[in-house]
Parts: structure tokens; C-alpha cells; sequence
């Protein structure tokens, strides 16, 4: 990993270009554990549901969990008002002490666009502009924001959305390549990124369907971006973050990182983290074709011995 700064977020330095992406059910602590030492030169939760937060609900805990070397970490926050972001800021910060706060402005899922947050506040600049003003005003750490392109095709408002967050002190502006209305389908257009660089100063980071080591090296081109999120490629090939294609890395050290990554999700879940571990297993085995019926004894069993074993007879044949 790079110990030189590639840029800065306000204040922190940023030792890498290539950042895991948040996704919620995704990049929980092991997983972002994983991805940092591979390379992912930031660390971003999945979203913290700031209601969660000021009601106490045990749910967000976990979310939270973090290890040192993980940092700097960024909180990630969902939530729909100015006064009700800050509240719940104001009792995580000064316990979590993150080095970055995030504002999720993408979110695209029906509960939480119903409920206001998310993408739905694209939609909304004016709670934007109170957002980024009272968390900057209130708070020395800095503020970015994770956004979409607008709502749908006809209200592409990313540009203004920027420089909403920019005027108002926000410190980075992630872009996904697509609008609310798109959620994952289509691909993710990376003109707007370009747009957004040229207009703004602060950092960018370009995001959406950067599956390879070309890719990285396109969207950079193409777009200017300081740095690439990578989210869903990240899922069976963390070793992106390393600027490894999935294609190029010997069996030897994926069933080395499997059992690495499964020994992780144990300590951090306990006996269910083999239950969990199944979404990251089923990726990381997809290239090899296996056979239905060891596929599906292997993401069926819960007897942690039986998938090490079956695992090891997998590769020694690989
Ligand atoms: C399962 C899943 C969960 C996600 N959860 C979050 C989230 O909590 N916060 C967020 O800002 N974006 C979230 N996203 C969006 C990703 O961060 C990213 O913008 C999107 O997947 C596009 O990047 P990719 O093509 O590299 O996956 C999620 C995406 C997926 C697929």
C-alpha cells in the first residue's frame, strides 16, 4: 500500500486512489477490513440510519465497528433533516471519532426516498445547503457527500447539487454514474464526473460500474477524478483495490484470503458469520465453475470444519 498522500479531504490525507464503496449487507467491518489491507485507502460504513441512532436502536452498532488500522474511517449518515443529522452526529462523533463524516445523498430504495433521505434529498437543495452549513458550522471534521446524478433523466441537477455542497463547505463529493430512477440498471454514465471535476474544487471521486484494472484507468482519464470507488466488483475481487484483476490472482492466495476473510467474519459474528460469509463465498468461487451439487453444499452447510475441509479439497484440485 502507498504511504503517499494523493489527496486531501479537507484536512485528511488520502493515501491511495482506489475506496471501497459503501454497501449496506456488504461492506461490514471484516469486509472492510479486507479491502483496506488490500489497498482501499478509505474506509466508508454502510449507511447509519440517523433515526436508528437517536432511538437507540441496537441495530447501528455493529455497523460502526471499526480497527485501527482501518482509519480514516467516514461515517456514513441516511438520514432527512439538517437538525436530526446533527443530532445524531452530535452523539456518535464524539464516541466513534471518525475522521470523515458522510452525507448518503444516493440511496435509491422505496423506504428510505419515502421517507425523504437518500436520493430523495436531490430533489431538495435547499435541505442540502442547510445540511452541509450546519454540520460544517458545528463540527472542525470534514463533511462529504455520496450522490447520484438527480432524480430522473429530466432532473439531471448534479451540477447544482455540487456546487450546493461545495458553497456550503462539504469537502468531497462522490459521484454515481446514474440518476434514482435508474437504480442499478442501465450503466452508469461518467460524463457528469468530468462535468463535476471542471466545476468544483474540492475533491471527486468518480463511481459505478468499474469492474477491472482497465476500468480504473478509463474513468480516471476520462473523468479527471481524484480517486475511483469501486463498490460490486469489490465482491469476489477485493484484490482490485491491489490493481489486480480477478482473472490474475493465483488460487493459492484466494483460498488464503477465503479463509482469512471467513476467519474474520467468525470473530466478528460469531458460529452465523459462516451463514453471512455465503454472499462472499458464492463470488469469490464463481469463476471456477464448480459443479451445482459442491456449490451448494458448500453454501448450505453451517458446519464452519465441513466448508474449511471441502474448500481445501476445491482448490487442491484448482
Ligand atoms: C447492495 C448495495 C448496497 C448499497 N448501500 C449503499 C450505502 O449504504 N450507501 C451508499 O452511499 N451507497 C450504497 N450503495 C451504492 C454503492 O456505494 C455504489 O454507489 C454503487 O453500487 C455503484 O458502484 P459499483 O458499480 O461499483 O457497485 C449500495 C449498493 C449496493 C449494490
Amino acid at each position: 500500500m502507498t504511504e503517499e498522500t494523493i489527496f486531501k479531504i479537507g484536512d485528511t490525507s488520502i493515501k491511495g486512489d482506489l475506496i471501497l464503496a459503501p454497501m449496506d449487507g456488504v461492506t461490514d467491518m471484516p469486509f472492510r477490513g479486507l479491502c483496506r489491507q488490500l489497498g482501499s485507502a478509505l474506509s466508508v460504513t454502510e449507511f447509519i440510519n440517523t433515526l436508528d441512532v437517536l432511538t437507540d436502536h441496537p441495530r447501528y452498532k455493529k455497523r460502526l465497528a471499526f480497527e485501527p488500522f482501518h482509519r480514516p474511517l467516514s461515517l456514513q449518515f441516511l438520514g432527512d433533516e439538517a437538525e436530526q443529522i446533527l443530532a445524531a452526529a452530535e452523539i456518535l462523533i464524539p464516541e466513534v471519532q471518525p475522521d470523515l463524516i458522510d452525507i448518503n445523498l444516493g440511496c435509491q430504495s422505496k423506504n428510505v426516498v419515502a421517507r425523504g433521505a437518500g436520493a430523495a434529498l436531490l430533489r431538495e437543495p435547499n435541505k442540502i445547503a442547510e445540511i452541509f452549513n450546519l454540520m460544517t458550522r458545528e463540527f472542525e471534521l470534514p463533511i462529504t457527500a455520496k450522490i447520484r446524478l438527480g432524480w430522473d433523466d429530466d432532473n439531471l441537477n448534479y451540477l447544482e447539487v455540487a456546487r450546493i455542497i461545495e458553497a456550503n463547505g462539504g469537502a468531497m463529493v462522490a459521484v454515481h454514474g446514474r440518476t434514482r430512477q435508474q437504480a442499478y440498471r442501465g450503466s452508469a454514465n461518467w460524463e457528469p464526473i468530468r462535468e463535476i471535476k471542471q466545476a468544483i474544487k474540492i475533491p471527486v471521486i468518480g463511481n459505478g460500474d468499474v469492474k477491472t484494472v482497465a476500468d480504473i484507468d478509463r474513468i480516471k482519464n476520462e473523468t479527471g477524478c481524484d480517486a475511483v470507488m469501486i463498490g460490486r466488483a469489490a465482491v469476489g475481487n477485493p484484490w482490485i483495490f491491489s490493481r489486480m484483476d480477478r482473472d490474475d490472482v493465483p488460487p493459492p492466495v484466494v483460498l488464503r484470503t477465503i479463509n482469512h476473510h471467513l476467519a474474520a467474519m467468525l470473530a466478528f459474528y460469531g458460529e452465523r458469520g459462516v451463514i453471512t460469509f455465503r454472499k462472499y463465498l458464492k463470488a469469490y468461487l464463481k469463476p471456477y465453475h464448480l459443479p451445482d451439487d459442491t456449490l451448494l453444499s458448500l453454501l448450505k452447510s453451517k458446519d464452519i470444519d465441513f466448508v474449511v475441509q471441502l474448500l481445501e479439497k476445491i482448490f487442491s484440485t484448482i
